[in-house]
């Protein structure tokens, strides 16, 4: 395999998870890994994505780096991380749980707007420069679900954006922006809900992955639904959701999607 160093002579040992769905039971809250942070994905995610489609020592790069899940999982797989976010107190708190400074030459974490080209490119390319390493091999994207969880008070937040075509121009940009640096016939992998607004489901995930296939020459390898069991206590067999659903006419959202693409040259 050129893209990742898994020992195929046992792979049926192998806990990779090949199938399109992923029900994963109990958050790993092992290591760095505190789930401080409303809105961070459970750290299998990038896990799995990590060891599926990258060897050790080459990099991977996450725009929406949050509380730094990828980062810690990074660091546990010894892959290199770059990371970026708008919220600088979320960075602030992975600062101080970064393995600065024993290794700061494999890790750059950064604030930075990523629907900002300028900056994006400013900043990537500081990152790059401060590892030694001029492009990345894996780019995992956790954005906002529009205004569902808000972050920052910032204007060029995504999660202030509650238009539909609004969120997907911008987050294109930000594909287009990172895409230019994730080397050829690698992967990206995009991990998103959908959301609830009006009283209707707006498949936000659908509407996306429809765009991306339309502006950028990408394969779409995988959708992934994966469970979030063990996230929302409410949502057990007997919470109060459940009552709530069965007085109206919805139906609770118990899954999210990770679209995994490959760039195409
Ligand atoms: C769903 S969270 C990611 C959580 C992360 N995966 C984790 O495990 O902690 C989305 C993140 O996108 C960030 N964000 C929103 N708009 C942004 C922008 N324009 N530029 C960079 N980061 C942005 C938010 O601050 C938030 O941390």
């Amino acid at each position: 395999m050129k893209y990742n160093d898994l020992d195929l002579k046992n792979w049926k040992e192998l806990d990779i998870n090949v199938d399109s769905l992923w029900l994963i039971g109990a958050r790993d809250r092992t290591g760095k890994h505190s789930n401080i942070y409303h809105g961070n994905f459970i750290p299998q995610i990038p896990n799995q994505l990590i060891r599926r489609f990258t060897k050790k020592h080459e990099t991977v790069l996450d725009v929406f780096i949050g509380s730094g899940t990828t980062l810690f999982e990074c660091e546990k797989l010894s892959r290199n991380c770059i990371g970026f976010d708008i919220n600088e107190d979320i960075l602030n708190y992975v600062k101080k749980n970064m393995p600065y400074p024993t290794d700061e030459s494999k890790y750059e974490i950064d604030n930075c707007d990523v629907t900002n080209e300028k900056q994006f490119e400013e900043k990537i390319n500081l990152s790059l420069k401060k590892i030694n390493k001029k492009n990345v091999q894996l780019l995992i994207m956790h954005p906002p679900y529009l205004d569902i969880v808000k972050f920052t008070d910032k204007k060029e937040d995504l999660s202030a954006i509650s238009d539909l075509s609004l969120f997907i121009q911008k987050f294109l940009i930000v594909i287009k922006n990172s895409l230019k640096y994730l080397e050829n016939n690698r992967y990206f992998a995009i991990i998103i809900g959908d959301v609830y607004k009006n009283r209707e489901v707006i498949p936000l995930s659908f509407y996306l992955l429809d765009a991306i296939k339309k502006k950028f020459r990408v394969k779409l390898k995988g959708i992934i639904v994966k469970n979030i069991e063990g996230n929302r206590g409410k949502l057990g067999k007997f919470g109060i959701w459940k009552y709530r659903a069965l007085t109206s006419d919805y139906y609770i959202f118990k899954h999210e999607y990770i679209l995994v693409f490959k760039k195409d040259k």
